[in-house]
């Protein structure tokens, strides 16, 4: 089933192009698979990026979204785009320039929605605003909704150690990736290389950052799968109830929902736990080998990342 990444934020200059462009090299060259990148910014960084630098293997695609007229039109063109872009690839990612004119409904077609920000104050604003006017999305019940992952970005070493994230009242449930710390080289490597090259901190910062994508991916992956499942298990029991309540007057659907939403969250959940029990035993680990902040964006290493999202709880509470 392929994956489908939405790199977004409402703030320019953020970083979406660079992760976007580093992140389908990464899946493309180093996770060797099928890889498209969407760009739908009509400067077409990430794509000239990728054009231009040694070639990983990845399919570019400069594409335009109508995002200016706004209701149904952008969500029906992304969803014909996808659809042709999914037929060959393992991995889809979109690279977009968020505007109030799009509905948040478009964030249900993907997997996952990547939100990067710098550590600013007044960055950490608008994209707490950005999600506070989505959070409907990322907090709907629905079990496809995509997962929202968070990433720091352009994290200056002073700022590491800072808990800006445990503190900033983010209005929603969302993970935190290991942030990808600021330098030059992300700045020189455009149109001629990879940050997953880059033997800086920079580049150091970005690997942790894709490996936490990837060990989400295999999270969701694992969750689609049940679900499917768990399809399946609806549909034997539909075949045997159709026959049993062939003269009902109760629609087949109504009577069988409540078994695949039962069966479909308990194993959700036993998922969870194993997963929270790994990352428990995990980060237990990271914290006797470390002896500064557990709760500094540097300690954010990915059993954090995992199990603040285990928990699916925002982590501003402090
Ligand atoms: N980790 C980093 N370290 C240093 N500079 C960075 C880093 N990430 C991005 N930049 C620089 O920040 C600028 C903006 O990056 P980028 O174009 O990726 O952001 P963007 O969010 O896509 O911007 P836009 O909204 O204009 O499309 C670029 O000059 C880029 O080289
Ligand atoms: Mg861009």
């Amino acid at each position: 089933m392929t994956f489908k990444i939405l790199v977004t934020s409402q703030k320019g200059g953020v970083g979406k192009s660079t992760l976007s462009a580093n992140l389908v090299a990464y899946f493309s060259r180093q996770m060797q698979l099928k890889t498209t990148l969407i760009d739908w910014d009509p400067h077409g960084s990430s794509s000239n990026w990728l054009l231009h630098a040694p070639n990983v293997g990845v399919v570019v695609q400069h594409l335009s979204l109508p995002v200016d007229q706004g209701g149904n039109r952008p969500i029906f063109e992304a969803r014909l785009q996808l659809r042709h872009a999914t037929k060959t690839s393992d991995i889809v990612l979109c690279d977009l320039t968020w505007s109030d004119s799009l509905a948040g409904e478009l964030m249900f077609e993907f997997d996952m929605v990547l939100v990067p920000t710098s550590v600013s104050e007044i960055e950490l604003g608008a994209t707490s605003g950005f999600l506070s006017r989505n959070r409907w999305v990322f907090d709907s019940a629905a079990a496809r909704r995509p997962m929202l992952l968070v990433c720091p970005t352009r994290v200056l070493p002073e700022q590491l150690a800072s808990n800006i994230f445990t503190k900033q009242r983010f209005p929603v449930s969302f993970m935190l990736a290991p942030p990808v710390q600021e330098s030059q080289t992300a700045r020189d490597l455009y149109e001629r290389g990879f940050l997953m090259d880059s033997e800086d901190v920079c580049g150091f910062s970005f690997l942790q950052f894709a490996q936490a994508v990837c060990a989400a991916r295999e999270m969701r992956m694992a969750q689609n799968n049940q679900a499917a499942k768990a399809t399946t298990l609806s549909n034997n029991v539909g075949a045997t109830s159709s026959d049993r309540f062939a003269n009902a007057t109760t629609p087949r659907s109504s009577v069988l929902d409540g078994v695949v939403s039962s069966a479909q969250y308990s194993i959700l959940g036993r998922h969870r736990q194993r997963k929270l029990a790994e990352a428990e035993q995990a980060s237990n680990t990271t914290a006797a080998a470390s002896t500064d902040t557990s709760r500094s964006m540097s300690s954010l290493g990915i059993p954090e990342f995992i199990r603040r999202m285990s928990r699916g709880t925002s982590p501003a509470k402090n």
